[in-house]
């Protein structure tokens, strides 16, 4: 008992499913998923990524939960209580680096939706022809004063409210902008899908052409599938370190993945009839969404309004989930000393924003510097989206079913859930087996080590 009085603890029920949901819902599903579908093959590619959301994203996400709720720990003591004197940690110490990396490139775009947001509220982004938002646009994220500007907000306001611990009363604010977000993201749909051509965007994302996936559009898809439910970096674990016994994890986990997958659809279905009607290119990359959102609130009447609305929900969304990751640092690095949070926060936060100056810059003075053809942000995106959170999903899989008993993990998973033995046994068999065999074969087929299968 004196363990849980200690340790912080969700105010309420809804408090817990919007806080993972907020760290799920995000730029991962409005912003990434559209530009890496876009080049990617689209149809196959969302495809893939549905199965591995469900197969491997579902079973994780009640493992992260269990390991989280049953120690009522921070990303490194949760592994070193259920696994002393072994190096199990390190799976929660990759896991705050793929955060940090992560927080250093998603600034940078929370700096463009701030960038944006202040042109839209000034009138400067209203009436303009499509090839001129594409223009502006490149203008706007190759200024380093602007961009850097931008991005140094999007840290400050990160670190103004995890330093305070008052991400609750954010989430709780969400529970207004969420429902919000998903009616204008409806509105935009309609119309999206109203235009000419829009069928052929529609094409695009639901007709899966097999002979576009590659082991790399798969290897994509995996790392989409995690980055989009904040998986594999221990960010699920310290969140559900703060919950009670009470709460059901497999109906939170299922809940968090419909609403994420929820996004997903809505943003694929706002972005692609819109491209193929306006005759734009899917594969533009990073800047994607930016050059053709405005474009499509340019064609609803208000628009300009709506496109104010939706960008202040698109920043509220990216930042909710930008907590999470500075959160999941904070925590181990201050335990639950407020004092130090204060500080940690800071100094954390000010360190992330100097990393990611480079990434902000590769889409301007930096953008000729590359390595193996990726530019600076591409290549910190590369890192833990394809590597760094599939790994720390493959370990988290491995630690769950090799490193605690059986019928802990039953009783756990029964605290506040009614489950059946049966269910238990199929999850238990998806995350001892189908989920660290699934990532194995994808990272080895990367590498070409299974092409003598070919
Ligand atoms: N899931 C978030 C999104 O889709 C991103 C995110 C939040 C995240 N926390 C994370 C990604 C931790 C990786 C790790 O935008």
């Amino acid at each position: 008992m004196s363990q849980l009085s200690q340790h912080e603890q969700w105010a309420s029920k809804i408090g817990f499913i919007l806080a993972a949901a907020g760290s799920a819902i995000g730029l991962g599903a409005i912003w990434k998923f559209p530009y890496v579908a876009g080049t990617s093959g689209g149809g196959a590619f969302f495809l893939v990524f549905l199965i591995f959301t469900l197969l491997l994203g579902y079973p994780l996400l009640i493992g992260e939960f269990v390991i989280g709720r049953h120690t009522q720990s921070d990303a490194i003591s949760a592994y070193q209580k259920l696994a002393p004197q072994t190096l199990w940690h390190v799976t929660g110490l990759i896991g705050m680096i793929a955060c940090f990396i992560i927080l250093s490139f998603y600034s940078v775009v929370g700096g463009w939706i701030i960038l944006y947001l202040f042109r839209a509220i000034s009138g400067g982004l209203g009436g303009l022809s499509q090839t001129q938002y594409g223009e502006l646009f490149g203008e706007i994220i190759s200024d380093p004063f602007q961009t850097l500007s931008a991005q140094f907000i999007f840290m400050l306001l990160t670190i103004i409210v995890v330093g305070r611990g008052i991400q609750q009363g954010i989430e709780k604010a969400s529970k207004l902008m969420m429902p919000i977000l998903f009616l204008l993201f409806l509105l935009l749909v309609l119309r999206s899908m109203t235009l000419d051509g829009a069928i052929e965007g529609l094409k695009f994302l639901f007709i899966p052409d097999f002979s576009k996936l590659t082991s790399e559009t798969v290897l994509y898809a995996l790392g989409q599938a995690f980055f989009t439910l904040s998986l594999g970096v221990s960010v699920m674990v310290t969140y559900s370190s703060y919950l009670n016994k009470e709460q059901s994890l497999p109906k939170s986990a299922i809940s968090i993945i419909a609403m994420n997958a929820f996004v997903v659809v809505l943003a694929g279905l706002a972005i692609f009839p819109a491209i193929f009607a306006f005759g734009m290119e899917p594969n533009a990359g990073p800047t994607l969404v930016f050059a053709v959102l405005p474009v499509v609130f340019n064609q609803i009447p208000f628009g300009s309004l709506f496109f104010i609305a939706f960008l202040i929900l698109f920043l509220f969304a990216a930042l909710t989930s930008a907590f999470s990751m500075i959160e999941i640092i904070v925590a181990s690095v201050a335990k639950n000393d407020a004092k130090k949070r204060q500080s940690a926060t800071w100094l954390i936060g000010i360190f992330i924003f100097i990393v990611g100056i480079p990434s902000c810059l590769s889409f301007g003075v930096l953008a000729d510097f590359k390595v193996f053809n990726r530019t600076i942000f591409d290549i910190a995106d590369f890192t833990v989206s394809n590597v760094l959170m599939p790994l720390g999903a493959l370990l988290i899989s491995l630690f769950v079913s090799l490193k605690i008993a059986k019928d802990t993990l039953f009783a756990e998973l029964r605290q506040g859930a009614t489950i059946s033995k049966l269910f238990f046994d199929i999850w238990f068999f998806l995350i001892r087996y189908v989920v660290p065999i699934s990532i194995l074969i994808v990272f080895l087929d990367v590498l070409g080590l299974l092409d003598f299968l070919k």
